[in-house]
């Protein structure tokens, strides 16, 4: 039997990324799945570097990864109230090649935050992005954990027993978008 295909988009590159802790319980709740992470360590956007060069294979790499993906979970921690630089520079670069390779692809926003609200105005930002890209994007309670440093256990994993029940959920909801 073959699985179906699970893209993870991180908004944050860092290793230690809470965004990426939650991605990998994603993962794990979404179930069988062949998992797959999208490289966002791209060159900052620039029209004159398109031009000379054309689009970089980093980003043709991540589009033909989005393409082929049957499901897409993104995590967007929040900067100053807002998408990080990073997410918004990878979206932004895969709508410049042919296709629009989200388009319809079953999609869900999570977000990990130390601030109280847990990232809830970056994820909206996000969603509202993803709207442009013509993502299908799978309804349900907003995954927004708050004050990231302290919820996570050492094996990196929820301790909030209802944040992993909404996670689950939310997870469920995207594999069941697959048919
Ligand atoms: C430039 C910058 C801006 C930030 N702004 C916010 C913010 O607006 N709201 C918030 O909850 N946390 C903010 N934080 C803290 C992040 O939530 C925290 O660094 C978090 O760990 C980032 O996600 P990550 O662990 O996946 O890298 C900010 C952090 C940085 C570096």
């Amino acid at each position: 039997m073959t699985h179906p295909t699970l893209l993870l988009l991180s908004g944050s590159l860092r290793k230690g990324s809470y965004n990426r802790m939650l991605l990998a319980q994603a993962a794990e709740a979404f179930g069988p799945a062949n998992v797959i992470e999208g490289d966002l360590d791209l060159p900052l956007y620039n029209g004159d570097l398109e031009e000379a060069e054309g689009v970089p294979e980093k980003v043709k790499t991540l589009a033909a990864q989005i393409k082929d993906a049957d499901a897409v979970v993104v995590g967007s921690p929040e900067y100053n109230k807002g998408i990080t630089g990073v997410l918004k520079n990878g979206l932004d670069w895969i709508s410049r090649l042919p296709g629009w390779p989200l388009k319809d692809k079953p999609t869900v926003v999570v977000s990990a935050s130390a601030g109280r609200t847990g990232g809830e105005t970056a994820q909206f930002m996000t969603l509202s992005c993803l709207t442009q890209h013509q993502a299908r994007l799978i309804p349900g309670t907003a995954v927004l954990i708050a004050g990231a440093m302290n919820a996570f256990d050492d094996d990196g994993r929820l301790k909030d027993e209802t944040s992993q029940k909404l996670l689950t959920e939310r997870m469920e909801g995207l594999r069941a978008e697959l048919g």
